[in-house]
């Protein structure tokens, strides 16, 4: 991790790049920009100090978070809006802010650095925690809850889909062989027997084998997926003509749902075999990366938590009439 005072070692991701990016939509005389996942503050901080006029609504379901950033961003106070809520509900938060219209809107997705190295967060297969990972901590559904009361087939369903764990019904079915025993309430007894119920000879290889089964409950308890979807094209219709939305994301289900939303909107929609295209089923978005970019070398060697980041991004080149 990097070392920079005051921030918990926390390098925000691909920052240069993500600034680069937003810049061209963020240079006018009153720009409003969205930080959907707060987090530190490290790429909302940068925008603030990189534009002067601009205003940033951060949002974050996580009170730390909100709390953390409100001391980090406080020179910026007259120019920040922070608001604890899921990115789900942007609209909601927009409106409240009086400010439906954005010029730039930045997701960085998935857990914090502090989220993962609070041991008692519960998210972390490495310490021995309470089995939490609820990013807001008011909500009701833990990990624990999950682990303990889903059917095996759910559970099977959720760590293939979003842990990509090949032996998810392995893993599904000792887990609830376990908890008949007794109750699964710890990070470490779920890592061990994650470990139990993965085969000797693949357990050698690919890292700790709890780490895709962490990687699912954790989307689970905090429905990252369904909040994504919300979010992003609630965010791409708030865009003004020229706004840039960029998106940071950290495992293939979130980059393919990113994928999605911004080349569903980056089609002409006009019906096949029309003489000239109709104005109406032209694009709204162009793409501004091609593909998804990844970190550098030089990023990675910094910053290993950079590892899995992939980036894309786009911009409104049509308003609806
Ligand atoms: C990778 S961190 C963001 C780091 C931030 N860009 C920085 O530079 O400090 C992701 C943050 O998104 C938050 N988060 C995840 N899902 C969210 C959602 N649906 N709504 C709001 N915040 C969310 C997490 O609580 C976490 O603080």
């Amino acid at each position: 991790m990097g070392d920079n005072v005051g921030t918990g070692g926390h390098v925000p991701v691909m920052l240069e790049r993500v600034l680069e990016l937003l810049g061209p939509a963020l240079s006018g005389p009153a720009p409003v920009v969205v930080d959907a996942n707060l987090g530190l503050g490290g790429h909302s901080e940068a925008l603030l100090a990189t534009y002067p006029a601009l205003h940033l609504i951060g949002i974050d379901r996580d009170p730390f978070a909100i709390e953390h950033s409100t001391r980090r961003l406080s020179p910026y106070s007259d120019r920040t809006t922070l608001v604890h809520a899921s990115s789900s509900e942007l609209d909601e938060v927009l409106a409240e802010a009086g400010r439906p219209v954005i010029n730039g809107a930045l997701f960085d997705l998935g857990v914090s650095s502090p989220q993962l190295d609070e041991a008692e967060r519960g998210f972390a297969y490495s310490y021995d925690a309470p089995l939490d990972m609820r990013m807001d901590t008011s909500q009701e559904l833990t990990a624990e809850q999950v682990v303990n009361t889903y059917s095996a087939g759910e559970l099977t369903r959720i760590l293939r889909d979003y842990g990509e764990e090949r032996f998810a019904p392995r893993v599904a079915g000792l887990i609830t062989k376990e908890r008949a025993k007794e109750a699964i309430t710890s990070t470490r007894r779920l890592a061990d027997i994650v470990r139990e119920a993965i085969p000797a000879a693949t357990r050698r290889t690919g890292g700790n084998p709890a780490k895709r089964t962490f990687q699912a409950l954790r989307i689970e308890v905090n429905a990252e997926l369904s909040a994504l979807e919300a979010a992003l094209p609630a965010a791409l219709d708030a865009l003004a003509l020229g706004g840039r939305v960029a998106v940071l994301s950290y495992h293939s289900l979130e980059d393919r749902l990113t994928k999605q939303a911004l080349t569903a909107r980056t089609k002409d929609t006009s019906p096949p075999g029309l003489p000239v295209p109709l104005p109406a089923h032209q694009p709204r978005f162009r793409l501004l990366t091609r593909g998804a970019e990844l970190p550098s070398e030089e990023e990675l060697a910094r910053n290993p938590r950079a590892a899995s980041a992939r980036l894309r991004a786009a911009e409104r080149i049509r308003v609806d009439d």
